[in-house]
């Protein structure tokens, strides 16, 4: 069911996913540019008991944070250059030592991906100030 929601409805939406996620989560977010798959990311990671996520991902490829039960990785993946880039990245410690993964342009890394918890995809609608948004549970 997509829902038409604004910023703070969705960053209220996206704080209520992170404080639900069970350790292990891989939760992909997909969507246009400025879909708010950031904006998005940012609310689980507080859900998930991260103090601050202020540093944008723009420039990393993997930013980690500190979650109430552990790390929490944010991955934004339109910075990959090349499949050997993803290759690169070491999915296994990722994975072994995350209480959650949040993955932005997740459709690059497909294939390395582990299986996803939850789906979200974001897009644009014509009212700029709301998103159309979809939270699947479950994998991809
Ligand atoms: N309802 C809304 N939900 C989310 N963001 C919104 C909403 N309305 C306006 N915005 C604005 O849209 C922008 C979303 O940017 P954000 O960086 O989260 O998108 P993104 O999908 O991560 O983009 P990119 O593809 O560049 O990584 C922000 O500037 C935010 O303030
Ligand atoms: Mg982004």
């Amino acid at each position: 069911m997509t829902r038409a929601l604004t910023e703070p409805e969705l960053v209220a939406e996206g704080v209520a996913l992170g404080s639900r996620l069970t350790p292990g989560a891989v939760v992909l977010l997909e969507g246009d540019l400025g879909a708010g798959k950031t904006t998005f990311a940012r609310a689980v990671a507080r859900g998930l008991g991260v103090a601050e996520a202020a540093t944008s991902p723009t420039y990393a490829l993997v930013h980690r944070y500190h979650g109430r039960r552990g790390p929490v990785f944010h991955l934004d993946c339109y910075r990959l250059r090349s499949s050997e880039e993803a290759a690169d990245l070491d999915w296994e410690g990722l994975v072994a030592e995350g209480d959650a993964l949040l993955v932005e342009w997740p459709e690059r890394v497909r294939e390395w991906l582990p299986p996803a918890t939850h789906r979200v995809r974001l897009r644009h609608l014509d009212d700029p100030a709301r998103r159309g948004v979809d939270i699947d549970a479950g994998p991809a």
